[in-house]
Protein backbone atom coordinates (compact mmCIF):
# COMPACT_ATOMS: atom_id res chain seq x y z
CA UNK A 1 0.00 0.00 0.00
CA UNK A 2 0.87 3.34 -0.88
CA UNK A 3 0.31 6.00 1.85
CA UNK A 4 1.34 9.47 0.57
CA UNK A 5 -0.82 11.77 2.52
CA UNK A 6 0.17 16.00 3.10
CA UNK A 7 0.28 17.23 6.68
CA UNK A 8 -2.70 19.19 7.31
CA UNK A 9 -2.07 23.13 7.09
CA UNK A 10 1.03 23.22 5.35
CA UNK A 11 2.45 26.16 3.23
CA UNK A 12 2.33 25.40 -0.27
CA UNK A 13 6.19 25.43 -0.40
CA UNK A 14 6.16 22.71 1.46
CA UNK A 15 3.00 21.07 0.17
CA UNK A 16 4.46 21.15 -2.89
CA UNK A 17 7.63 19.70 -1.65
CA UNK A 18 6.25 17.08 -0.37
CA UNK A 19 4.23 16.42 -3.83
CA UNK A 20 6.74 16.17 -5.66
CA UNK A 21 9.17 13.94 -3.70
CA UNK A 22 6.17 11.12 -3.64
CA UNK A 23 6.11 11.22 -7.05
CA UNK A 24 9.60 11.01 -7.49
CA UNK A 25 9.31 7.74 -4.92
CA UNK A 26 6.12 6.67 -7.25
CA UNK A 27 7.54 7.09 -10.62
CA UNK A 28 11.28 6.59 -10.69
CA UNK A 29 11.44 3.15 -11.36
CA UNK A 30 8.27 2.81 -13.83
CA UNK A 31 8.82 2.98 -17.34
CA UNK A 32 4.98 3.05 -17.95
CA UNK A 33 3.69 6.28 -18.99
CA UNK A 34 0.03 6.28 -18.52
CA UNK A 35 0.84 4.31 -14.66
CA UNK A 36 3.02 7.63 -13.73
CA UNK A 37 0.77 9.86 -15.08
CA UNK A 38 -2.43 8.45 -13.04
CA UNK A 39 -0.29 8.23 -10.24
CA UNK A 40 0.78 12.01 -10.27
CA UNK A 41 -2.18 13.27 -11.13
CA UNK A 42 -4.01 10.98 -7.89
CA UNK A 43 -1.12 12.81 -5.89
CA UNK A 44 -1.99 16.01 -6.95
CA UNK A 45 -5.98 15.53 -5.96
CA UNK A 46 -4.41 14.28 -2.28
CA UNK A 47 -2.12 16.60 -1.65
CA UNK A 48 -3.87 20.20 -3.78
CA UNK A 49 -6.50 21.26 -1.35
CA UNK A 50 -10.26 22.83 -2.82
CA UNK A 51 -9.77 21.05 -6.58
CA UNK A 52 -12.63 19.45 -8.86
CA UNK A 53 -10.04 18.04 -11.76
CA UNK A 54 -7.06 17.20 -12.00
CA UNK A 55 -5.07 15.22 -14.95
CA UNK A 56 -3.04 15.26 -18.00
CA UNK A 57 -3.82 16.01 -21.60
CA UNK A 58 -1.34 15.02 -23.82
CA UNK A 59 0.25 16.37 -27.20
CA UNK A 60 -0.39 13.67 -29.85
CA UNK A 61 -0.52 13.55 -33.55
CA UNK A 62 -2.12 10.76 -34.15
CA UNK A 63 -4.68 11.90 -36.47
CA UNK A 64 -2.12 13.80 -38.78
CA UNK A 65 -2.87 16.77 -36.51
CA UNK A 66 -1.28 18.08 -33.41
CA UNK A 67 -3.73 18.59 -30.39
CA UNK A 68 -3.70 17.46 -26.35
CA UNK A 69 -5.75 14.05 -25.76
CA UNK A 70 -6.94 13.58 -22.65
CA UNK A 71 -5.07 11.57 -20.15
CA UNK A 72 -5.67 10.00 -17.24
CA UNK A 73 -7.23 12.52 -14.41
CA UNK A 74 -9.08 12.36 -11.36
CA UNK A 75 -12.78 14.72 -11.89
CA UNK A 76 -15.81 14.53 -14.04
CA UNK A 77 -15.24 12.95 -17.80
CA UNK A 78 -13.89 16.13 -19.54
CA UNK A 79 -13.54 16.96 -23.29
CA UNK A 80 -11.00 14.39 -24.84
CA UNK A 81 -9.38 16.42 -27.80
CA UNK A 82 -8.36 20.25 -27.54
CA UNK A 83 -6.77 21.63 -30.34
CA UNK A 84 -3.65 23.38 -29.54
CA UNK A 85 -4.00 26.86 -29.04
CA UNK A 86 -7.60 26.61 -27.56
CA UNK A 87 -8.82 26.97 -24.38
CA UNK A 88 -6.51 27.19 -21.48
CA UNK A 89 -5.19 23.70 -22.33
CA UNK A 90 -4.48 24.60 -25.68
CA UNK A 91 -3.42 27.75 -25.12
CA UNK A 92 -0.17 26.70 -22.74
CA UNK A 93 0.40 24.35 -24.24
CA UNK A 94 1.07 26.37 -28.07
CA UNK A 95 2.95 28.97 -26.05
CA UNK A 96 5.03 27.13 -23.71
CA UNK A 97 4.05 28.88 -20.64
CA UNK A 98 1.55 28.33 -17.12
CA UNK A 99 -1.14 29.81 -17.32
CA UNK A 100 -3.15 30.89 -14.10
CA UNK A 101 -6.61 31.80 -14.58
CA UNK A 102 -8.35 33.21 -11.90
CA UNK A 103 -11.74 33.59 -13.30
CA UNK A 104 -11.98 30.79 -15.94
CA UNK A 105 -15.29 32.93 -17.30
CA UNK A 106 -12.71 35.80 -18.14
CA UNK A 107 -10.69 33.85 -20.11
CA UNK A 108 -11.50 34.01 -23.68
CA UNK A 109 -12.44 30.69 -25.15
CA UNK A 110 -12.36 28.60 -22.21
CA UNK A 111 -14.03 25.36 -22.32
CA UNK A 112 -16.08 24.27 -19.99
CA UNK A 113 -15.46 20.51 -19.27
CA UNK A 114 -17.34 20.96 -14.81
CA UNK A 115 -19.60 23.87 -14.66
CA UNK A 116 -18.59 23.75 -11.07
CA UNK A 117 -14.72 25.29 -12.27
CA UNK A 118 -14.12 29.02 -11.75
CA UNK A 119 -10.36 29.03 -11.44
CA UNK A 120 -7.64 27.12 -13.31
CA UNK A 121 -3.96 26.35 -13.65
CA UNK A 122 -2.03 24.74 -16.13
CA UNK A 123 1.42 23.84 -16.66
CA UNK A 124 3.32 22.52 -19.69
CA UNK A 125 5.03 19.61 -19.36
CA UNK A 126 8.27 20.32 -21.79
CA UNK A 127 10.51 17.54 -23.19
CA UNK A 128 13.86 18.34 -25.31
CA UNK A 129 12.11 21.89 -25.43
CA UNK A 130 8.80 20.50 -26.56
CA UNK A 131 5.27 20.62 -25.37
CA UNK A 132 4.92 16.89 -24.32
CA UNK A 133 1.24 17.02 -22.11
CA UNK A 134 -0.20 19.69 -19.87
CA UNK A 135 -1.69 19.12 -16.26
CA UNK A 136 -4.49 20.99 -15.64
CA UNK A 137 -6.39 21.73 -12.67
CA UNK A 138 -9.65 23.37 -11.92
CA UNK A 139 -11.27 24.15 -8.77
CA UNK A 140 -14.90 25.22 -7.84
CA UNK A 141 -13.11 28.19 -5.67
CA UNK A 142 -12.52 31.58 -7.70
CA UNK A 143 -9.03 32.69 -7.90
CA UNK A 144 -7.74 29.57 -6.01
CA UNK A 145 -4.64 29.74 -7.71
CA UNK A 146 -1.22 31.93 -6.74
CA UNK A 147 1.95 31.75 -8.00
CA UNK A 148 3.16 28.93 -5.55
CA UNK A 149 1.02 26.89 -7.51
CA UNK A 150 2.74 27.35 -10.47
CA UNK A 151 6.03 27.48 -8.75
CA UNK A 152 5.32 23.87 -7.49
CA UNK A 153 3.62 22.19 -10.98
CA UNK A 154 6.49 23.50 -12.50
CA UNK A 155 8.54 21.22 -10.59
CA UNK A 156 6.67 18.43 -10.82
CA UNK A 157 6.13 18.92 -14.21
CA UNK A 158 10.42 19.02 -14.51
CA UNK A 159 10.31 15.87 -12.67
CA UNK A 160 8.34 13.64 -14.50
CA UNK A 161 8.75 14.84 -18.10
CA UNK A 162 11.03 12.02 -18.91
CA UNK A 163 8.70 9.58 -17.03
CA UNK A 164 5.69 10.20 -19.45
N1 LIG B 1 -10.89 24.15 -19.07
C1 LIG B 1 -9.91 23.53 -19.94
C2 LIG B 1 -10.47 22.26 -20.54
C3 LIG B 1 -10.13 21.05 -19.78
S1 LIG B 1 -11.08 20.84 -18.42
O1 LIG B 1 -10.95 21.97 -17.51
C4 LIG B 1 -10.71 19.44 -17.62
C5 LIG B 1 -9.53 24.49 -21.05
O2 LIG B 1 -10.14 25.55 -21.20
O3 LIG B 1 -8.61 24.17 -21.78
Amino acid sequence: MYDFKPEAGLEPAEMYRQLVDAADALTSDEPDAIANMANVAALIWEFVPDLNWAGFYRVTEDRSQRELVLGPFIGRPACIRIPIGQGVCGTAAAEGATQLVADVHAFPGHIACDAASQSEVVVPVMRDGQVIAVIDCDSPNPGRFAQADADGLERLAALISDRI
